[in-house]
């Protein structure tokens, strides 16, 4: 019998269109708010050093709607004393920590935990020590998943960015490759006693083979949603996503 698998909203791309013209529509809170009232589990929001979709502004107003409506706000960071200063100050439910590179369009690969230990492990620990669900984001690499939970963080969210593109692109072999890699990835992080999720690149498609992973406990899905969201409308984006997540999961 598999965990219940529970759905994050990203409302990054919310603020990525208000942002493009100024201004103050469309709202990021009001999409958080719709999505609780549509049965998301949770918020995500990636507040950038760039600060190219999120704000301050909108952190502060998130992280106050999430405690008054009781759902978990998930922030997602890069690691730098900045960010720390800021996920200490709103003490969100979550914090999970990310790469982040001015130049890209969004966060391409996971954090290279081994590499970063030395800057890395200190935040997780003064994350966690306020209290703070700390999660990783990294690929599904054994060395990042044992490293990553010898830091003491609690949760592992496996990168599930190549997968999508491969599935998506029709390179079904690589896709099967990575697929596996995602498999074995999470079922090891579960043994090490950390909980898992996963997230990036996911869509319609591509949800159902990610969702069937049984020790995957939460989904994270940001760009494809707000954009169904246009056509559809979040509420019935989000329950066509939760059906094909609960399908996956009902044969698994
Ligand atoms: N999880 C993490 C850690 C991310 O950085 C992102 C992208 O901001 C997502 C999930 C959501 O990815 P997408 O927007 O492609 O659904």
């Amino acid at each position: 019998m598999s965990l219940p698998l529970r759905l994050g909203v990203n409302i990054d791309h919310v603020a990525t269109v208000r942002n493009a013209r100024g201004g103050l529509n469309p709202d990021p809170l009001r999409a958080a708010r719709l999505a609780i009232d549509c049965g998301a589990d949770g918020i995500t929001a990636h507040l950038r050093e760039d600060r190219r979709h999120i704000s301050d502004a909108d952190i502060e107003a998130l992280s106050a709607l999430c405690r008054e409506l009781g759902r978990p706000l998930n922030f997602e960071m890069a690691v730098t004393d900045e960010m720390r200063d800021i996920a200490l100050r709103y003490s969100p439910h979550a914090a999970c920590l990310v790469p982040e590179k001015r130049e890209e369009r969004t966060t391409d690969g996971g954090l290279d935990v081994v590499k970063g230990h030395n800057s890395i492990a200190p935040v997780v620990k003064v994350l966690r020590e306020a209290g703070i669900r700390v999660s990783l984001f990294i690929e599904a690499d054994p060395e990042q998943i044992a490293t990553a939970a010898s830091m003491g963080a609690q949760v592992v969210e496996l990168h599930t960015g190549a997968f999508c593109d491969a599935l998506r692109e029709g390179h079904t072999d690589q896709a099967d490759r990575l697929l596996q890699t995602l498999r074995e990835g999470a079922a090891f992080a579960a043994d090490l006693g950390l909980e898992v999720h996963a997230g990036h690149g996911i869509d319609y498609e591509t949800v159902t083979a990610i969702a069937a992973i049984p020790q995957v406990v939460e989904l994270n899905i940001g760009h494809f949603l707000i954009g169904e969201a246009i056509f559809l409308g979040l509420g019935e984006a989000m329950a066509k996503m939760r059906g094909l997540m609960q399908a996956a999961r009902a044969i698994s």
